[in-house]
């Protein structure tokens, strides 16, 4: 079992920023990564079709030797995490629940931001994990919701990402935040466009910002670790499938990941 792969999944390609913090930090892993392009953006869908199209997503990847699954999207693991669980054998890890342990544990004041998909937001996931740590937690929460197609199009370091992020960030800083969870794995791309923002125009307001890509890579080693689940030393495989426009996946991925995303297999869930 250990020789078997973790099954990772996102709507797009947002969750490769989860997959390339896994792979640097587990480089021995074999990595099967599924992107349901077809079916993106999920954050603007129900929390019915969401269960739905994360059904079939993990239903895919659980066709091949995996030995767990990271649901690397904040909106699949808002709604869908519950009911994924309750069907599998396998252990499956959700985003939010590791960011919020992050968020707590980053805080000084209690002011924590939370950034997502409007879906995400509206299921109150991330509110719910933080104040359940922190009951005095006061939380400024929005939805950021340019930021995945700007990170689908390739748009990072780019004027009209800054612009946007800068309109996004502004009431963080008026509501005075120490901590910002970035709720959406498409948004640690951004994550120097932010720092250097946040160091330049915002006046060198220091704010934490909190990754759901490495907080759930913490909490993957620690379950690998304690089921004696890790991959023996040599260099990990790593295999990704989308289900729509496989050579888009392809040319974009290779902007959030650290090795070139090929081949890309297409499949149809
Ligand atoms: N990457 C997904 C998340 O973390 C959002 C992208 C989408 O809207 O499909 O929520």
């Amino acid at each position: 079992m250990h020789r078997a792969a973790i099954g990772i999944f996102d709507s797009g390609i947002g969750g490769l920023t989860v997959a390339a913090e896994i792979v640097r930090r587990l480089p021995t892993e074999d990595i099967i990564y599924l992107g349901d392009t077809a079916r993106l953006p999920y954050g603007t869908k129900s929390a019915e079709t969401v269960i739905r199209y994360a059904d079939r997503a993990v239903d895919l990847l659980l066709r091949y030797p995996v030995k767990m699954v990271v649901i690397a999207c904040n909106t699949a693991s808002a709604y869908a995490l519950e009911s994924l669980r309750e069907g599998s054998e396998l252990p499956i890890l959700g985003v939010i629940a590791p960011g919020a342990r992050a968020a707590v544990a980053a805080t000084t004041t209690g002011r924590i931001g939370i950034a997502g998909t409007e879906a995400t937001v509206r299921s109150k996931a991330y509110q719910k994990a933080i104040t359940a740590l922190r009951p005095d937690a006061e939380l400024t929460t929005r939805a950021w919701p340019l930021l995945v197609p700007l990170a689908e199009e390739g748009w990072v370091d780019h004027p009209v990402a800054r612009l946007t992020l800068r309109t996004y960030l502004e009431p963080m800083v008026a509501a005075g935040v120490d901590t910002l969870v970035l709720g959406c794995t498409h948004y640690p791309v951004f994550k120097r466009v932010i720092e250097d923002l946040l160091a330049t125009e915002l006046g060198g307001y220091p704010l934490a910002l909190v990754d759901s890509a490495e907080a759930v890579t913490t909490e993957l080693d620690a379950l690998l670790t304690e089921r004696e689940l890790h991959a023996p030393t040599r260099e990990g495989r790593r295999s990704f499938f989308c289900t729509d426009a496989a050579e888009r996946f392809g040319r974009v991925g290779a902007t959030f990941f650290p090795e070139d995303v090929a081949p890309v297999f297409p499949v149809d869930i």
